[in-house]
């Protein structure tokens, strides 16, 4: 645990801004302002700017004017021959110890960004507009940047703080729909775990909420954003507490990179199986697991996961977040109350071969 890690809020109409100090770092996460107000926050020069095509191809025309390195959209590009290509072509551009690299985009943009700017030359300053809900809930507050080897999720990575991430909700009206999903189940693992007037607003404002209304998102994603960074604020390591994160995802690693589902989809199997387990445990009463499971029914997650049983041990040993033979997995007593409970592999293993349909 790091005492020195505070956190500040602070709310001007709008917009709010939420400030994590490390004993090196200040990052300061702003939502419900205007995504192109990020140029303020950029130096003059030396600026060079990740994005991937998609959103380039929507966004380009009104990015700061700062040379533009594009990757290809999608879970692939996660991978350590993206970052080499990526830092041979800043060499090439002549950026030094001194430049800053601004990602624009989903999870995956933040994720190479974040990785990128850690290693290069050792290290070098670096920011987000991020521009998927999944990553204006999640993925872009926090530190934790990585890359995928293998079967293995964000298995090579880094902590190191953005100094800003801007999350403009006007932005996810652009976002396909499957995506926009993808991001709901990330936020309900939220609501779950850390604050129930999440999945009040969610349960409430169901219309509003497939509507993509900016001033919901914007409540929804501050939430979000202020429990995330609270967390990593008591432990920005995860070396205890941060785990509780990880809810739903030993399952959800496993098929997103196997399956290539989409990781709030995966999170969201992940969040049923783990609720299924707290409750055969005596942990979860039933009202709270059946709110749980009609809000991701309500939410058109699916109900039901096929998968080869098969499959799940394989994939769950690659699992790093595993120690030796036992496993730290993320149970529920009820909603805010997660529980991390080292177990057995193999009764993780067991469970999801009990519970799972084979395809
Ligand atoms: N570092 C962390 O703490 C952390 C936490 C959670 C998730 N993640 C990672 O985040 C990744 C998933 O993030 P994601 O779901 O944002 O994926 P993504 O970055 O691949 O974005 C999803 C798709 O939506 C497109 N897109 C993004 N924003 C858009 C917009 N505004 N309009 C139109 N299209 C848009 C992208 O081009 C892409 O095709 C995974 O790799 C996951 O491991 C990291």
């Amino acid at each position: 645990m790091t005492d020195s890690i505070t956190l500040t809020t602070y709310q001007k109409s709008n917009l709010e801004k939420i400030i994590i100090s490390t004993p090196d770092s200040v990052s300061g996460i702003v939502i419900g302002g205007r995504w192109e107000a990020v140029v303020r926050l950029l130096p003059a020069s030396n600026v060079i700017i990740v994005t991937d095509t998609n959103i380039s191809g929507i966004y380009g025309k009104r990015f700061p004017r700062f040379p533009v390195l594009k990757i290809r959209p999608g879970e692939d590009s996660k991978r350590l021959k993206t970052i080499e290509s990526l830092a041979g072509k800043l060499l090439n551009s002549g950026i030094d110890r001194s430049g800053f690299l601004l990602g624009i985009g989903g999870g995956v943009v933040c994720d190479i960004t974040g990785f990128l700017a850690s290693v290069f030359m050792r290290g070098i300053r670096f920011g987000y507009v991020s521009t998927s809900l999944l990553s204006q809930v999640d993925a872009s507050t926090g530190g934790k940047n990585g890359v995928n080897l293998g079967e293995t999720k964000n298995v090579i990575g880094t902590f190191r703080q953005p100094e800003f991430v801007i999350c403009d909700t006007t932005m996810l009206r652009t976002l396909p729909d499957d995506e926009y999903s993808s991001g709901l189940g990330e936020l309900i693992k939220t609501g779950i775990i850390g604050d129930r007037s999440i999945i009040e607003i969610l349960e409430d404002n169901y219309a509003d909420v497939l509507k993509r209304n900016r001033d919901i998102l914007s409540v929804l994603v501050a939430k979000a954003v202020r429990y995330k960074a609270s967390v990593v604020a008591k432990d920005e390591k995860e070396s205890g507490l941060r785990r509780v994160l990880n809810f739903g995802h030993t399952f959800g690693h496993a098929v997103e990179l196997h399956d290539g589902v989409k990781h709030g989809f995966a999170v969201a199997s992940g969040m049923m199986l783990a609720a299924t387990f707290s409750r055969n445990k005596g942990l979860l009463r039933d009202d709270d697991f059946n709110r749980i499971m009609h809000l991701l029914k309500r939410y058109n997650f699916p109900t039901e996961i096929n998968m080869d049983p098969a499959k799940i041990e394989s994939l769950i040993l690659h699992d790093k977040k595993k120690a030796g033979s036992d496993i730290n997995f993320v149970f529920i007593k009820g909603f805010e109350k997660p529980l991390i409970k080292k177990i057995p592999l193999q009764e993780v293993i067991d469970f999801y071969r009990q519970n799972l349909k084979g395809n």
